[in-house]
């Protein structure tokens, strides 16, 4: 339902991106992480115009507190960033970006979603294992600088709804 509005069990109000959104995403980004990961406007562009990759936004109180960039590529999901802005964390944003990308991505087929996360990120690693991602193995170097990622995925199912096992 692209540009429909959905209210959350957690209140964060979802969306689908519009372009007018780009600069204040890219803003987050820059803000959630280092340096050398962050997306640079011309990065982020790409990854928005990719396969699948329909961004989604979420608000909460009247501003946009975090964003998700899917895709699908051949029909093998992968979550290309989330990005919450700290102010807004542990209530339930990311989840909620989350559950409904994993939504989206199965109505279209896909069967495994994957996410990449960098080895020193114990919050991202709790927050993917929360909801069901395993590591299947390391990637060195994988991010500029030469941080190594965990490689991790989770499969649906015939009987998967598309929500998150959290
Ligand atoms: C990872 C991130 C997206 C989580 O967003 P969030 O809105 O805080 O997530 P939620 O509130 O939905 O958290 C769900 C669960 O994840 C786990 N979790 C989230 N943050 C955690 C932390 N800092 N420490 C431990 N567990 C954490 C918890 O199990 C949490 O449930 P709980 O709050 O009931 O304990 C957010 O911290 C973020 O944007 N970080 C910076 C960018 C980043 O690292 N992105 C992920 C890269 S792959």
């Amino acid at each position: 339902m692209p540009g429909a509005k959905q209210q959350s069990a957690a209140s964060a109000l979802l969306r689908t991106f519009r372009p007018e959104d780009f600069e204040t995403l890219y803003e987050i980004d820059q803000v959630c992480y280092p340096r050398e990961i962050a997306y640079s406007r011309r990065e982020l562009r790409w990854y928005l115009r990719l396969p699948g990759a329909e961004g989604i936004v979420a608000e909460r109180d009247g501003q946009i507190a975090g964003f998700l960039l899917p895709a699908n590529w051949e029909q093998v999901g992968h979550i290309i960033t989330i990005d919450v802005l700290a102010q807004f964390r542990r209530a339930g944003t990311g989840s909620a970006l989350v559950r409904e990308s994993e939504a989206r991505l199965v109505r279209q087929g896909v069967k495994t979603i994957e996410i990449e996360t960098a080895v020193n990120n114990p919050a991202a690693i709790a927050f993917w294992n929360k909801h069901g991602y395993i590591s299947r193995g390391i990637l060195k170097d994988y991010y500029p600088g030469g941080l190594s990622a965990y490689a991790m995925i989770k499969s649906f199912g015939a009987a998967a709804s598309g929500n998150a096992r959290s």
